[in-house]
């Protein structure tokens, strides 16, 4: 049955790892939940358990995709009380290879950062209808310090923290509140092929517990988890420290 109250959610990167347990959370807080991937990966099974549930297929790096995906969110909905835009990949740079892929940098920025752009652009018609919108952003605690083989994700999310922020201040007069959201290490497909040590690891289940709770409260940024937080302060102003002890490195580099 239709509830005029139920509140609704936009979802990027919800196939999979923290999007997915994130789309779990809305649903069982009875969102109404706008998914969103390029494909349905994990999702599959989700469709058939609720019926608040709508995959709407999008690959945010496409621009040519943004004018139909707004006329498709627009039927799905008058309104969006929230956008969650969590879509993202990893690719790194290898500098043992002696012709480094360096177009990789534009396929990450692509997806991280210029996914983020068309994904606003989809989106904020829809929120300036709601009555108390949430715009939020996934960037990374990557920005926090530098990580080897980051040189394109890391950039990508420093970008879209900056965006972020810049947004904040632009879309205050709509009454937007835009949240920037830094997980740390979250055990999915995304990080399962890293070859450095990852301190704190935590599950996507957790991370998005965290995360939707912290969402509560509209905070400008979250930062999570603390320890993670306070080992990367002192990688920021220890950055001799950070090279030569702290940062995690890969086999090769130890
Ligand atoms: N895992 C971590 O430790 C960690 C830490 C900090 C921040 N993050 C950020 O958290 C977000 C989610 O990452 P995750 O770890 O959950 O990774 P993941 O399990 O690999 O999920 C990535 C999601 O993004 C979607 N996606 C990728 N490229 C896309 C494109 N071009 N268009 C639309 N959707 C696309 C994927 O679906 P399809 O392939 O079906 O399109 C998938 O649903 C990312 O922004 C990531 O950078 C992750």
């Amino acid at each position: 049955m239709k509830d005029a109250n139920q509140r609704v959610v936009w979802i990027t990167g919800a196939s999979s790892g923290i999007g997915l347990s994130l789309t779990k959370r809305y649903l069982d807080g009875g969102w109404k939940v706008l998914a969103s991937a390029r494909t349905q990966g994990e999702l599959a099974p989700l469709l058939d358990a609720y019926e608040h549930l709508t995959f709407v297929p999008f690959d945010v790096s496409a621009g040519n995709q943004i004018d139909a995906m707004k006329e498709t969110l627009s039927a799905l909905t008058s309104h969006l009380d929230c956008a969650v835009l969590n879509a993202g990949t990893c690719e790194y740079l290898d500098m043992t290879d002696e012709n480094p892929d360096w177009k990789m940098m534009d396929r990450v920025m692509s997806v991280n950062f210029f996914g983020m752009v068309n994904s606003v652009d989809v989106c904020l018609p829809l929120l300036k209808k709601a009555s108390r919108p949430h715009l939020v952003g996934v960037s990374s605690q990557a920005v926090q310090a530098a990580f080897t083989q980051a040189e394109a994700y890391g950039a990508s999310k420093a970008a879209t923290r900056y965006f972020l922020s810049s947004l904040r201040m632009d879309l205050k007069q709509f009454n937007i509140d835009v949240t920037c959201l830094l997980p740390g290490f979250v055990d999915t497909p995304l990080t399962q092929k890293n070859t450095f040590s990852m301190p704190f690891l935590m599950s996507a289940d957790d991370a998005a517990k965290r995360m939707h709770t912290a969402l509560e409260s509209r905070p400008y940024e979250f930062a999570f988890p603390k320890r993670l937080s306070a080992m990367l302060w002192i990688g920021r102003h220890f950055p001799k420290l950070w090279l030569s002890m702290l940062a995690p490195k890969t086999d090769n580099q130890k």
